[in-house]
């Protein structure tokens, strides 16, 4: 497992805004979008590809196209969709397929109430969007299903990590063909398994409390 954080003033500022509590839910999710795109950018360095042949107005050449079947995008909801349109916009011809997680209040345990993905991943590229890598234990369960399926190599999008649940992760996944990217490992997790400094709840920041 990979992890790489994303080490730019954009990234920065625009998470630092996410931060503040005062960042009503539009512009929260204007941001949200705005920074996955930059995530994106990164995150799809190692996108397959492949020489394509091209005409220009002024002769042939030689250019670069997404090896087929394209990545598959796999926003986790509810929060993940969020992410889904800053994703997109980089990678316009990506399928996208959704898992349905939430995390047991209690038990802090990651349940699966939905799913709509292909049966057969093998060999496909995958790009999960969860903005808040907590405990880990929502990703861990998405990475094993994905893996399941076939997939060949899985790179998850966070905003936030905590360094417990990274931790965690990399005990699970020591050796997978897996890679995180992040724009920020915060301090710590609370007692409430919330992200310290973090930015709060991220589905309730993007659609409210409900
Ligand atoms: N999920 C969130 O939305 N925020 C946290 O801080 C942790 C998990």
């Amino acid at each position: 497992m990979r992890v790489l954080v994303v080490d730019h003033p954009l990234v920065s500022h625009k998470l630092t805004v996410l931060r503040d509590k005062n960042t009503p839910s539009p512009v929260f999710r204007l941001l949200t979008e705005e920074l996955v795109t930059l995530l994106a950018y990164e995150a799809t360095r190692d996108v397959r590809v492949e020489p394509v042949h091209i005409e220009t107005p002024v002769t042939t050449a030689v250019g670069t196209g997404l090896v087929k079947p394209t990545p598959l995008v796999v926003p986790i909801l509810r929060a993940g969709l969020g992410m889904l349109e800053g994703m997109t916009r980089l990678v316009p011809t990506a399928e996208v397929g959704f898992l349905g997680m939430a995390r047991n209040e209690e038990t802090l345990e990651a349940i699966t109430y939905a799913e709509r993905l292909p049966d057969d991943l093998t060999g496909r590229q995958v790009f999960v969007l969860d903005p808040m890598l907590a405990t880990g234990g929502t990703l861990r369960e998405a990475i094993k299903f994905l893996f399941r399926r076939g997939a060949a190599d899985v790179t998850c999008i966070c905003l936030l990590a905590a360094p417990e649940g990274l931790e965690a992760l990399r005990q699970e996944l020591e050796g997978a063909n897996v890679t995180i990217v992040l724009a920020s490992i915060d301090e710590k997790l609370n007692e409430n398994a919330y992200i310290v400094p973090g930015l709060g709840d991220a589905g309730d920041r993007l659609y409210g409390v409900v």
